[in-house]
Parts: structure tokens; C-alpha cells; sequence
């Protein structure tokens, strides 16, 4: 068992460099499989999820070298579509490959993936598209299978801009016959990025980043180089990271544009924010005022993701501010574990409501999924004594050694395994 150990209360100071979005790199990695040749992929993060991405490509017979943040993959040798159960299980993402594989080998077999803790997380957009583009779904046992011989150009409008299914979607639809309208398509910059590489591949794509994407399908996909681009929700992560610590940092390969709810969010609430060309430097010397409400939404609005992350910084924030979730029914899970931290929250449904408090007191928290892990780890550096965040692999998700990032710009904090609590309240951290 792994934990974080941070002692709170130090201003972060320095530069960081942000790396690669785990969103993005997730559907670019499955992509890969509808190339006849080697591609490689830059600055994509050494993550959990990405490893299991990358055991799925070599269970299905591609090869997958990757180090140093660069993944290479040979699709050329894929000798089956169905991917196994046990990786699937591991994460959810492993959907991305539907799309990809069915297009490209006219079938593909998984397990459907369950709830996770912050929702149901239906894939029946997905489903319901595939079957749009002419695929036969047989869901039966716990799997679903498609198969189609072609896939056939059509319109899909989706019900809400998914992220994942426009991605799954604009994928299959990269290697049908004919052209594919994706109404009422998620916005994301992740989904940009995947255009950007499919285009790369070969594929004639226009509109992605705007709410109609129009895919004109071609007859292959080739091999090709890519750079993945800076994650956004670790940038806002970090974001925080500085002001909730009263420091002075320097975000590298940071991308504002990305992030102009939050960034808007984090100026009302009092912290100097002052962009650049791929610069961030986030600044904060006074105290920290109150929002008007925020409201998660798709893209360009807040970000669901960083949604507990920035609960955090206003548990220390003068006044009231209220935060609606409205994306996922189940993402107030940190709330509890900020409470033990002294932190003022009442919940309503999918309302919080926040009164911040002079100070947070470290305690023994639990990380119930990656960004509420992540949002106890800055309310631990804000806080006044020792935290103890558990179940860091949720965290390991999505943050390459966020611990390493923190402590290179001053934070004390360090990651302890199989030590019990007692112990660490006395070790020197
Ligand atoms: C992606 C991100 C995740 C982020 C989320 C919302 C990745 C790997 N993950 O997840 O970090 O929090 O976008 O910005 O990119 N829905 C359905 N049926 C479907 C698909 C989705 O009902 O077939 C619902 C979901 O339950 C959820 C909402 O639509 O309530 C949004 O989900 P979606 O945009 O698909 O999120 P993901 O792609 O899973």
C-alpha cells in the first residue's frame, strides 16, 4: 500500500514543464491500430493507464516499444480483435479500441466496462453510432461484439457531446465508405489533437474542436509522427498547486487556451494568473476570495476534472462559493475526506456549497477516484500540519510521480509504502 506524505504550508516556488495529455494520448494509442506501418508518438506520459493501453496493443499481437516518453507501435502484426477481459477491466478508456479495430479488421470483441466510482458511465453513444455506421452489435454474456464488412459513412447526432464516443466515432468513421456527419460532437482540445493525428495518418477530417465534425472515410491509414499535446486538467492541477500554497511558479508547455474557465475561475477567486506563448506563471500573496457558482460543463465550460481539484483552493477562500457538478452524478466523493480536513462543505444533489475556513489541518484521507486524490493532495499542501493521502494508485492514473513535480518546486512531500500511519506522523518527511 502507497501513500503520499505531505507536510503542508510551504509556497511553491520554480518551474515545472507539464507533460503530455493522458487524455489525448489514450485515443491516439488505439488509433494506432488502424495504420499499415510503425508510428511513433512523443511526450506521452509514463501513467498507469497509458501501460495498460500499451499491454492491450501486445496482447492483440502489435509491437510496442516505449521509453522515454516516446511510444512506437507496429500495428502490422495484430492477429486478434478481441481484447482480453482482464486489461479491459483495468480501464475504461480500453473502449477507445472499438472504433479503431472494428474499422480496420471488421470486428472487434470486449467487455462491456462497468460503473466506475464517480458515475454509471454508459457506453451507449459509442454503441449506438458503431450500429449507425453499419456494424452488427451482438451484447450478450457481458461482451459486445461488432462486426461489419465496410463501414458506411452516415449522420450521427449524438444525445450529449460525449467526449469518448465522438473520439470513438471519428476514429471508425476515418476508415468508412464514404462521409460521416458528428453532430452535437464534444469540443475538448483532446478531441482536436486526435483529428490532428488521424489527419496525420491520412484521414480527411474538418471541424474538429467545433460542435459538426465531417469525416470523409479513405480506403488506409498509414504510419506517421506525433506529439501529444500538454495536459490541460495537470496544468490546472498545478495551477492550483500554486496558489493554494501562496506561491510563485512557472508552468512550461502549459497551454491557456486550454483552460480559460479555470484560469477566469482562479483570477476571480484573487490569484494572479499571467499567460504566455506555451507559459503559464500563476502568483498568489493575498487572501483568497470567494467565486460566483461554478457550473462543470463540456468544453469550453469548467472542467468536470478540475472540479475537486479547485474545491480544494476554496475551502480556504473568504466567503461562499458553490460549485454544481453536472457531467457525472458522483463526483463529490472528496467532499468527506475535505471535511476531515476542517474543511466548512454542505452538499445538496450535485450542489456544493463551500465556506471557507481560515485553515485546513492535515489528516488521514483516503483518494476515492484520480482528481479527488489529487485535490486532497493540494488541500494537504495548503493545509497546516501532516497529511496522509491513500490509495495513490488512483492518482498514479494520471499524474507522471506527482510528488517528484511537487517537491522539485518546494513542496514537503514524499511517497511512503507499507508504513502504517503511526509511524509516519514522527518520520522526517
Ligand atoms: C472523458 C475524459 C474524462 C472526463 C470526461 C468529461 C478521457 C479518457 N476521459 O471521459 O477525464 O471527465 O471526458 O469531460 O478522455 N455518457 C453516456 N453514454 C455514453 C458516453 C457517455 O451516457 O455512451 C455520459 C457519461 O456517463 C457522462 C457524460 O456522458 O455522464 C460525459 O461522458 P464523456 O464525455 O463520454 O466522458 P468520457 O469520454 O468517459
Amino acid at each position: 500500500m502507497e501513500r503520499l506524505v505531505i507536510r503542508g504550508g510551504r509556497p511553491l516556488e520554480g518551474s515545472t514543464r507539464i507533460h503530455g495529455a493522458k487524455n489525448a494520448a489514450l485515443p491516439i494509442l488505439a488509433a494506432v491500430t488502424m495504420a499499415d506501418g510503425e508510428t511513433v508518438i512523443r511526450d506521452v506520459p509514463n501513467l498507469d493507464d497509458i501501460r495498460v493501453m500499451l499491454d492491450i496493443l501486445r496482447s492483440i499481437g502489435a509491437r510496442v516499444y516505449y521509453a522515454d516518453r516516446v511510444v512506437t507501435v507496429d500495428p502490422t502484426g495484430i492477429c486478434t480483435t478481441d481484447v482480453p477481459e482482464h486489461l479491459m477491466r483495468m480501464m475504461r478508456s480500453s473502449v477507445f479500441l472499438m472504433g479503431p479495430l472494428l474499422a480496420r479488421f471488421g470486428n472487434v470483441r470486449v467487455s462491456k466496462p462497468g460503473g466506475c466510482s464517480i458515475g454509471t458511465r454508459p457506453i451507449d453513444f459509442h454503441v449506438k453510432g458503431l450500429a449507425r455506421l453499419g456494424a452488427d452489435i451482438i451484447d450478450r454474456h457481458g461482451y459486445i461484439e461488432c462486426l461489419a464488412t465496410r463501414l458506411q459513412g452516415t449522420t450521427i447526432f449524438l444525445d450529449f457531446p460525449s467526449v469518448g464516443a465522438t473520439e470513438n466515432l471519428m476514429m471508425a468513421a476515418s476508415l468508412a465508405q464514404g462521409e460521416t456527419i458528428i453532430g452535437n460532437a464534444a469540443r475538448e482540445p483532446e478531441i482536436k489533437d486526435l483529428a490532428l493525428f488521424l489527419q496525420k495518418m491520412g484521414a480527411h477530417i474538418e471541424g474538429a474542436g467545433e460542435d459538426t465534425i465531417i469525416i470523409h472515410g479513405v480506403e488506409r491509414l498509414h504510419g506517421c509522427e506525433f506529439r501529444v499535446s500538454p495536459d490541460r486538467v495537470v496544468t490546472g492541477t498545478m495551477m492550483i498547486a500554486g496558489a493554494i500554497t501562496k506561491g510563485h511558479i512557472e508552468l512550461e508547455n502549459a497551454r491557456s487556451s486550454d483552460l480559460a474557465a479555470v484560469i477566469m475561475k482562479l483570477r476571480e477567486a484573487g490569484v494572479h494568473v499571467t499567460t504566455g506563448n506555451d507559459i503559464i506563471e500563476v502568483k498568489q500573496t493575498g487572501t483568497l476570495q470567494a467565486v460566483d457558482r461554478i457550473q462543470t460543463a463540456p468544453y469550453p465550460g469548467f472542467p468536470t476534472d478540475l472540479q475537486a481539484p479547485f474545491m480544494s483552493l476554496l475551502t480556504l477562500a473568504k466567503g461562499t462559493s458553490i460549485i454544481s457538478e453536472t457531467i457525472f452524478e458522483d463526483r463529490f466523493q472528496h467532499v468527506s475526506e475535505l471535511q476531515r480536513m476542517g474543511a466548512a462543505i454542505k452538499v445538496d444533489l450535485r450542489t456544493a456549497f463551500i465556506k471557507g475556513v481560515r485553515e485546513l489541518s492535515g489528516a488521514a484521507v483516503e483518494a476515492t477516484d484520480l482528481r479527488a486524490g489529487a485535490a486532497l493532495v493540494l488541500a494537504g499542501l495548503g493545509a497546516q500540519g501532516t497529511t496522509i493521502v491513500d490509495r495513490v494508485y488512483h492518482i498514479d492514473r494520471g499524474y507522471e510521480s506527482l510528488e517528484t513535480q511537487l517537491h522539485d518546486l518546494g513542496a514537503n512531500i514524499m511517497r511512503l509504502r507499507d508504513q502504517p500511519h503511526a509511524d509516519i506522523a514522527v518520520a522526517e518527511v
